[in-house]
């Protein structure tokens, strides 16, 4: 389940409809889907979209996306440290971001108009939408672990635009949960 934190406020939240109501109030969309299937590690894009097929399509009806991908990196991913640079400075998409997380964890903070800055540490199970236009960043946890399904409207919007305010060097990128999980003993 996620973790919301309001530093400003020296505030975490844990509960899940305390979580879905505080990020509701400021515009952003989280709900828990429990997977239906444990996917192996190394199931493909392919496998992934399939077990989550009827999940996609509910999401596509009511947000009007057309696409879904999976994103998946590690700390082995080439070029990691350099895509992780492009969204950890504050910016926008005109484009929702929308998120299911598979497998891993990452750290989303969020910058309201009108109310203190949050972070959002996401795992498995964990659906987020940023709606275009909110301002945000992102950082992966310790272990540089996450693979997620994406779902776009318009693959185009996806470019990050720069708000350049620096907000984002206020905040510490450190994920609260744990980043290591000990493989499942199979009895
Ligand atoms: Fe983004």
């Amino acid at each position: 389940m996620a973790i919301v934190t309001v530093p400003g406020e020296n505030r975490t939240i844990k509960d899940q409809q305390a979580i879905a109501a505080y990020l509701a109030a400021i515009g952003i969309d989280y709900e828990r889907w429990e997977p239906k299937q444990q996917l192996a590690e190394g199931a493909t894009a392919d496998e992934v979209l399939q077990a989550y097929a009827a999940e996609i399509e509910t999401l596509k009806s009511r947000g009007g996306y057309v696409t879904a991908d999976v994103i998946d990196v590690h700390s082995e991913t080439p070029g990691v440290e350099a895509m992780l640079a492009k969204f950890n400075r504050e910016h926008w998409h005109d484009e929702d971001e929308v998120r299911f997380i598979i497998q891993g964890r990452g750290l989303f903070h969020i910058h309201p108009r009108n109310a203190p800055v949050v972070g959002i540490e996401v795992e498995a199970g964990d659906l987020i939408r940023v709606p275009r236009g909110t301002w945000h960043w992102f950082n992966l946890c310790g272990d540089r672990r996450i693979r997620a399904i994406r779902l776009f409207q318009d693959v185009s919007g996806w470019a990050p635009v720069y708000t350049e305010s620096g907000e984002d060097a206020a905040y510490q990128p450190i994920c609260l949960g744990p980043s290591y999980f000990p493989a499942q003993v199979q009895s």
